[in-house]
């Protein structure tokens, strides 16, 4: 399977820190963010990668990580998201030719995670996965109801709801067929501007294509000061070997 990072958009949550350089090169502890989501790719078995990149700093990935070989990726390519922040739907539309009709694991540029993905990735057939977890913040979040009938089935998703109908967040990894292109041309730009993926998802959900898996492990996004935070500290005492009570306390 090909993999795709969704590094674009402009960041301005983290202003003034992204005038310096693009949020996905940020320190989470040791190693720029980006980091993070290509080794949770790599570790699935996935070494054809395409990073879509944007925003006036987009020449700094490619000195970071060159041709992506020191991560084991066989083939790295990039592509630039000129809409600035048109949305995750915008930026995954760029990879239509790379992935050349086949599934893609697309993760989200700012994604931390320790989850392994390979048992989902290596079972996929068709429709789209998305991979869900519970958290205390609803409100920051793309949501999945679940039938109550049936927990096995996403009924709906709403994206940054003011009620939340449960906490279970759509973390930014999922799993997607061919079809995800021709959906991506059907959404509209949502209230903030954007190509939601929740409107890509809810497509997939009325046809009766999405299934869910819960993402096991750690996962943040780091895309605001205080999940930036969380982020660095979860990983500083992951890998200076804290024990695993200690990593879910300050
Ligand atoms: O992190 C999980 C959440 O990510 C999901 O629960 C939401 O459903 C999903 O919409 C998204 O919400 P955010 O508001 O956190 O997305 P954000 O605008 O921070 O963008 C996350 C990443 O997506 C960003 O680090 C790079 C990529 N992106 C984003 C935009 C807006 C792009 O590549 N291009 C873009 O235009």
């Amino acid at each position: 399977m090909k993999g795709v990072i969704l590094a674009g958009g402009l960041g301005t949550r983290l202003y003034p820190l992204t005038h310096a350089t693009n949020k996905h090169l940020l320190p989470v502890f040791d190693q720029p963010m980006i980091y993070y989501p290509i080794q949770t790719l790599v570790k699935a078995g996935i070494e054809d990668i395409l990073i879509v990149v944007g925003g006036p700093h987009a020449g700094d990935f490619i000195r970071v990580l060159q041709n992506g070989k020191e991560f084991g990726i066989r083939h790295l390519e990039y592509a630039y998201q000129n809409s600035g922040d048109g949305g995750i739907a915008d930026a995954l539309k760029l990879a239509a030719d790379f992935a050349d009709d086949q599934p893609i694991t697309v993760i989200l540029g700012d994604n931390c995670t320790d989850a392994d993905l390979s048992k989902e990735v290596k079972s996929f057939k068709d429709g789209a996965v998305i991979f869900l977890k519970d958290v205390e913040d609803p409100e920051r979040f793309g949501i999945a109801e679940l039938d109550p009938k049936d927990p096995e089935k996403v009924i709906g998703i709403e994206e940054k709801p003011k009620s939340p109908k449960s906490n279970k967040a759509v973390t930014g990894v999922y799993i997607y067929d061919s079809n995800v292109f021709s959906h991506i041309k059907k959404i509209k730009p949502s209230a903030r501007g954007q190509l939601e993926i929740t409107d890509v998802n809810n497509i997939y959900i009325n046809e009766g294509k999405l299934r869910w898996a819960e993402l096991a492990g750690f996962w943040s996004d780091a895309g605001t000061f205080d999940s930036l935070y969380r982020t660095n500290v979860f990983w500083a005492r992951k890998l200076l070997g804290k024990k695993e009570k200690d990593l879910t306390t300050f």
